[in-house]
């Protein structure tokens, strides 16, 4: 396949309305949807993708019932133990981007094995976005910029004349490129506070397909979708 993006982005949304559909309770859409994820994973590190990040959780999603929340932090740490094996003897690297300050000791303590596990794989980058907002993560890349240029001791005259080359250094994904193809499932068209300064350019995918129903076949149909996308980022081509 042509065109491969570097770095493919998923807004896994869908898991209680496909629960729902099945007369089930939402814990189980959840759990079903970690296998979309271990499908995406595979079709992801075949196709050539480097960089495969998942929506996992948002800040507004400890806003649900306590005990969905409880549940899927269970459901966190479950998934990440019983996964790593496969992930690290695949080469993944595994990350953890979100406020993790929110995140209990117990599933804070697993991300942590699981990221220095796999530090030095070289193969795909897999991304979870846990505890996440895009408006949290611009908000403190500004006061990490700030607070280091005030304790190197610069004047409020530079601080407020830093260009815009070099913010993306203070946001919690430095390092990562920014997502070529954000996808989101279950037929919403919005971002839920989601990447908002990294998908600036990003391609964007609605599918109606329910995230637990989105697996290999789904997910190599995107490519092919963004494989035709003309990008063009404000130029005339
Ligand atoms: C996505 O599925 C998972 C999370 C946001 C944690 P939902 O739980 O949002 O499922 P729907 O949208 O209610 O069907
Ligand atoms: C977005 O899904 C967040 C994640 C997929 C983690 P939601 O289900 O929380 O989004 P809204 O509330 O429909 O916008
Ligand atoms: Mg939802």
């Amino acid at each position: 396949m042509n065109n491969i993006p570097m770095h493919v982005s998923l807004i896994m949304d869908g898991n209680g309305r496909w629960a729902k559909e099945r007369g089930m309770d939402r814990f189980y859409g959840h759990i079903e949807g970690v296998e979309s994820v271990r499908a995406c994973v595979e079709a992801a590190a075949l196709a050539g993708v480097k960089y495969l990040s998942v929506y996992a959780f948002s800040e507004e999603n400890w806003n649900r019932p306590q005990e969905e929340v409880a549940s899927l932090m269970g459901l966190m740490v479950k998934a990440m133990a019983a996964e790593m094996d496969r992930l690290d003897s695949n080469g993944v690297r595994f990350m953890v981007i979100g406020n993790r300050d929110r995140l209990d000791a117990e599933l804070n303590s697993v991300i942590d094995s699981c990221m220095e596990r796999t530090a030095s794989n070289s193969g795909l980058t897999l991304i979870v976005f846990l505890s996440y907002s895009g408006k949290w993560d611009i908000l403190q890349a500004a006061k990490k910029m700030v607070s280091e240029a005030l304790a190197s001791g610069d004047s409020a005259e530079s601080i407020l004349s830093m260009p815009l080359e070099g913010f993306d250094s203070y946001l919690s994904t430095a390092g990562i490129p920014d997502p070529d193809l954000i996808i989101r499932t279950s037929g919403e068209s919005r971002l839920s506070n989601y990447l908002l300064w990294q998908g600036a350019y990003s391609e964007l995918l609605f599918v109606d397909t329910l995230w637990p129903d989105f697996r290999k076949d789904e997910f190599n149909s995107a490519l092919e979708e963004y494989a035709k996308r003309d990008r063009r980022y404000g130029k005339v081509k």
